[in-house]
């Protein structure tokens, strides 16, 4: 039988080079991807010369994110765009150095040591939420602000410091120019007078200010902490013993904070809506929390027994991945996926919001909110099977989140203690529509409506 190439994949007729869809993209990358689905489980599109394929197939992704892992690189636009910001970190590196960086950080990200910085997590929230008076609350403000004081105080033991509200309208700037400029072919220089060139310096100089700020007190003081920054600065390589560079170790530190809070920010986010919508879950998450803590602060150890706060959380990054399509890779070499012939330097695009609302690996209420899905039964195994690599919020393959047991830590003892406190209602029956920027946000923001239980 003759083999299948990419000539052979379905795709929508090419016009203009693709530049209608760069600019569609621009406009609504979800959408664009969302009009490839109907097309077929492996769709091509070609932009500007280049292949691009679209993996619908959660078996087929496997295959290639997983099986081919070495044979990936990521699309260069991801990473230019990034390390403008983050530098040379883990986020964006390949090869010897991307493996170097990740073997050394991932010591500080086992769940052993996540759960060490469960009560700096815990001290940070409580503040935060100490501030928020009843009545309607904005509730994006707020979790961007919890978040951020999450990463800073695991990061430095302190809180950011500085203006908060200005360091999260920063991030959110700098947030927004890159989903811009990673449609573009190239990045235009900063210094050119163009439209949110002056927002995006400003917002780089902010960030780098209080980052750097900290990083340089602690190399001053000379002082060994034992949060994220100490770990840091402590790592050794286990072949070589050789520590992060003093680059390194800032570079990591920005991408922990950029990567670390508004990702978490962002689920619980869509997570406080869904609850908000759905009383009845918001009531049975509540009980079982009140029964498990009975007032007292969370910890580490109370996430095995509170499944099913875990499972609205799970559901809510089903619903709403904050990371709606992960970083575009590229072949370094010609691959076979599903029959198919794909050469050297092919794209290929994940995009979990699809694959995660696809009725055919959900066939029970596929865009219907039921944290039930996610809880084990009697036997230990979940009551609707769930195809491998239909649920990747995280990512899959060798780069998945590396913070993923930090973001779970974090985001269950910040909504158990959010429940613990209020009541949330909805202050609009209509549901926010999701906007990518470089995370899943509501367009219009989320106001929610909370009230105090220790005053009703
Ligand atoms: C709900 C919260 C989070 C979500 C949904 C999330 C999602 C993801 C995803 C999907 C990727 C893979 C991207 C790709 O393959 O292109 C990723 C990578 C990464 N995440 Fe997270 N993340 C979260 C929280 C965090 C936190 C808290 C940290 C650190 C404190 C973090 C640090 C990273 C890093 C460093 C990478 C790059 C890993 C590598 O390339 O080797 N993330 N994340």
């Amino acid at each position: 039988m003759k083999s299948l190439t990419w000539n052979d994949l379905p795709a929508h007729p090419d016009r203009w080079w693709g530049l209608p869809v760069l600019a569609a993209m621009r406009r609504d990358y979800l959408a664009v991807i969302a009009a490839q689905r109907p097309l077929g489980d492996l769709v091509c599109q070609r932009i500007l010369g280049e292949r691009g394929v679209d993996v619908f197939d959660p078996e087929l992704l496997r295959v290639v994110m997983v099986d081919h892992a070495d044979a990936l690189i990521r699309w260069q636009r991801g990473p230019e765009v990034f390390a403008e910001l983050m530098g040379q970190s883990v986020l964006v590196t390949e090869g010897a150095t991307w493996q170097r960086q990740r073997r050394m950080l991932m010591q500080a990200f086992t769940p052993k040591r996540v759960a060490g910085y469960a009560a700096l997590m815990t001290e940070a929230a409580t503040a935060g939420l100490a501030g928020v008076q009843d009545g309607e609350v904005a509730m994006d403000v707020l979790f961007s602000h919890l978040t951020m004081d999450v990463i800073s105080r695991t990061l430095f033991s302190t809180p950011i410091g500085g203006d908060t509200a200005a360091a999260a309208q920063a991030v959110q700037v700098l947030s927004e120019t890159a989903l811009a400029e990673m449609f573009w072919p190239f990045t235009l220089p900063d210094w050119l007078p163009l439209p949110g060139k002056a927002a995006k310096r400003r917002a780089q100089r902010l960030m780098h200010g209080l980052l750097g700020g900290h990083v340089a007190a602690r190399r001053a003081s000379g002082e060994a902490r034992a949060d994220l920054l100490g770990m840091l600065m402590a790592l050794r390589d286990e072949t070589t013993g050789e520590a992060l560079s003093p680059r390194e170790v800032y570079d990591q530190c920005m991408v922990s904070f950029q990567a670390g809070h508004e990702t978490s920010a962002t689920a619980l986010l869509w997570w406080s809506w869904l609850m908000a919508a759905h009383p009845e879950a918001q009531a049975r998450a509540r009980d079982e929390v009140d029964a498990v803590l009975a007032g007292r602060a969370p910890g580490a150890d109370d996430l095995a027994a509170l499944p099913y706060l875990g499972a609205t959380l799970k559901e809510a990054m089903r619903l709403y991945p904050p990371v709606a399509a992960v970083m575009t890779r590229r072949l370094t070499r010609e691959i076979t996926l599903g029959g198919v012939r794909l050469p050297a330097r092919t794209l290929v695009r994940v995009t979990p919001w699809l694959l995660h609302r696809d009725p055919r690996w959900w066939p029970d209420a596929p865009l219907g909110f039921k944290p039930e899905r996610f809880l084990p039964g009697p036997d230990g195994k979940l009551r609707d099977e769930i195809p491998r690599g239909a649920y990747i919020p995280f990512g899959l393959g060798p780069r998945v989140c590396l913070g993923q047991h930090f973001a779970v830590l974090e985001m269950t003892l910040i909504a158990a203690l959010v429940l613990q406190r209020f009541e949330l209602a909805p202050t609009s029956t209509d549901a926010p529509k999701p906007r990518m920027a470089v995370t899943l946000r509501p367009e219009a923001g989320l106001t929610l409506r909370l009230t105090s239980r220790t005053r009703s």
